[in-house]
């Protein structure tokens, strides 16, 4: 039974301190996987999110670990790695790469270079990077899964700019090549593209925002809790994989 499956397993997410992230290590947390939580500069909010977890799933006795890091930095990111080998004692048998930066510039002339190589670096590379720094341990035993956080500007919607489309992009297809050549060792790799989840660091509410919320079919935002939903459908459902899922309330 696949929820079974991840019981006792260890998931590493990237930018728990956020919204979604948060919401991902609740759901896993649950379930009864120990946790690596990451973040980059809300202390408080992965202390808060962390003195929640501990008593409400203490009769799980997780081993729930917090790491700050700033993905962007790929010496950051061997650190992380390093930090997790020594508490937990072992590599993740499940990554949930989140953490995301989403400034929003929405016209390419005023988009700096600079800004478009950061966010490539938080955005992409680090993935890139994660997944090397899961691989073998998954590969060794034959069992990984893998979800990268995209979104609806990968297929050229959403409110931000050419720059954050072409990071989720990358995302979607480096997700995509990766399914393929992972697959014969029992690692899925897929993702989430979401559009408009509020209770986020990206989206704060509705109210803020009300012409925008007036064009999604569904006519709200959608919440942390469901993008987190479809995230644990995917640890637990092997089978699919090489998918991007799009949680958008209909938008296109
Ligand atoms: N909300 C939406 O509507 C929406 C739509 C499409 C895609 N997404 C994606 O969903 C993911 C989660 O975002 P969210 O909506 O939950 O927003 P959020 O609440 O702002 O969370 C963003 C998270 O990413 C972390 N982060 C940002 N820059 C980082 C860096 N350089 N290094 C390490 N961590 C970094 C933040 O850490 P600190 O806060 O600790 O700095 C925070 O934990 C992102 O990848 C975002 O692109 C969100």
């Amino acid at each position: 039974m696949a929820l079974n499956e991840i019981r006792g397993r260890l998931a590493l997410i990237t930018g728990a301190s956020g919204g979604i992230g948060a919401a991902c290590s609740h759901q896993l947390a649950q379930h009864g996987v120990h946790l690596a939580l990451t973040y980059s500069t809300n202390s408080t909010s992965i202390s808060d999110l962390v003195a929640d977890l501990q008593p409400r799933y203490a009769e799980k006795h997780l081993r729930i670990s917090i790491h700050k890091v700033d993905v962007g930095s790929a010496d950051q990111i061997e650190n992380l790695f390093q930090e997790i080998d020594s508490h937990h004692g072992q590599r993740p048998d499940i990554l949930i790469s989140n953490a995301g930066y989403g400034k929003r510039i929405s016209n390419i002339w005023d988009i700096p270079l600079e800004e478009f190589d950061y966010m490539l670096n938080v955005n992409l590379r680090a993935s890139f990077i994660l997944v090397q720094g899961v691989v073998e341990h998954m590969k060794a035993q034959r069992w990984g899964r893998i979800v990268f956080m995209s979104s609806i500007a990968a297929s050229g919607g959403g409110i931000n700019g050419c720059h954050y489309a072409a990071s989720k992009g990358g995302l979607t297809g480096m997700m995509k090549n990766l399914s393929t050549r992972l697959a014969e060792y029992n690692i899925s790799v897929n993702d989430v593209a979401p559009a408009m989840i509020g209770d986020t660091g990206m989206v704060t509410n509705a109210s803020a925002i009300p012409e925008t919320v007036a064009t999604i079919p569904l006519g709200r935002l959608g919440t942390p809790e469901e993008t987190a939903h479809v995230v644990t459908m995917l640890v637990t459902t092997g089978y699919m994989t090489g998918q991007s899922l799009l949680l958008s309330g209909g938008l296109k």
